[in-house]
């Protein structure tokens, strides 16, 4: 565990901040109140669209020390920057005398700038080959979920700190299960991980915490059974012509 807890002090912040994107987001308000915990290594944040996920995900990927468009710590590209100013707020209160050794954030969404990230360093003659820890293929040259498995299996390694936003996006359902696999690994070797998810499977991450954030801002813990994707999943697939029927016939 390197990241106990997230956060926001509210006094750098002048009243016209608070009354601007981000912090109008219900659930980055209430981090100003209540912050949010992180009890075990695996921490899981469940909500709908909107609800503030990648926000958050980034703000603590940015007060970690990551690049906001994703990658290593050492990554510093930037395409198009959309980042909140809240990971520039935000506080992180640490595990004392833990550093972790290695750490990655990745978004879905922005993976191929990282994927042209990589392949620009590694042609770059003054700093050492870097395909090899990926997998030795160019992301580029793999399917979004193949060069995302890549970097999961090669490129993260023990007691790191890793930061993902809905990764499912990229996978499977045998990716999501190969993930999660990995997930239980690399926590037996003392990693870290906050992801935000949709995916009923890697909801299931042994020992982890959910979160879920609901519309008003309560980012609360749940159980498996009460996370949202997990309880609307199941029921549509318990009888999904009777919920399509249902739900047709409330148009
Ligand atoms: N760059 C931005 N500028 C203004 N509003 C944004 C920006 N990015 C996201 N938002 C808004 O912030 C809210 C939370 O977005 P986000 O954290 O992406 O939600 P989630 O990941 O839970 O779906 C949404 O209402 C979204 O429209
Ligand atoms: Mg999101």
């Amino acid at each position: 565990m390197f990241v106990r807890r997230a956060y926001l002090p509210t006094r750098p912040l002048t009243p016209a901040d608070q009354a601007r994107w981000p912090y109008t987001i219900p659930a980055v308000a209430r981090l100003a109140d209540q912050g949010v915990d992180f009890p075990t290594p695996v921490t899981l944040l469940a909500g709908d669209n909107g609800t503030g996920k990648s926000t958050l995900v980034e703000a603590i990927a940015v007060a970690a020390g990551f690049n906001p468009e994703g990658g290593g710590t050492s990554f510093r590209f930037t395409t198009r920057a959309t980042e909140s100013p809240l990971g520039e707020h935000l506080v992180l209160q640490r595990a004392p005398g833990r550093k972790p050794r290695t750490g990655f954030f990745l978004r879905a969404e922005s993976y191929y700038n990282v994927a042209t990230e990589i392949e620009r360093l590694d042609a770059d003659p003054d700093s050492p080959p870097l395909l090899g820890a990926y997998g030795g293929v160019s992301p580029h040259e793999r399917s979004h979920g193949e060069s995302f498995l890549d970097l999961v299996n090669h490129r993260f390694g023990p007691q790191g700190l890793y930061l993902l936003d809905e990764p499912e996006a990229a996978l499977s359902v045998h990716g999501c299960l190969a993930l999660l696999l990995r997930i239980a690994d690399l926590v037996d070797q003392g990693s870290q991980f906050i992801i935000a998810t949709h995916s009923p499977i890697l909801l299931s991450s042994p020992g982890a915490t959910i979160l879920q954030i609901d519309a008003a801002g309560t980012i609360a813990p749940v159980d498996y059974d009460q996370a949202e994707p997990v309880a609307l999943t199941r029921a549509f697939l318990a009888d999904p012509g009777r919920f399509l029927h249902h739900l047709l016939a409330d148009r």
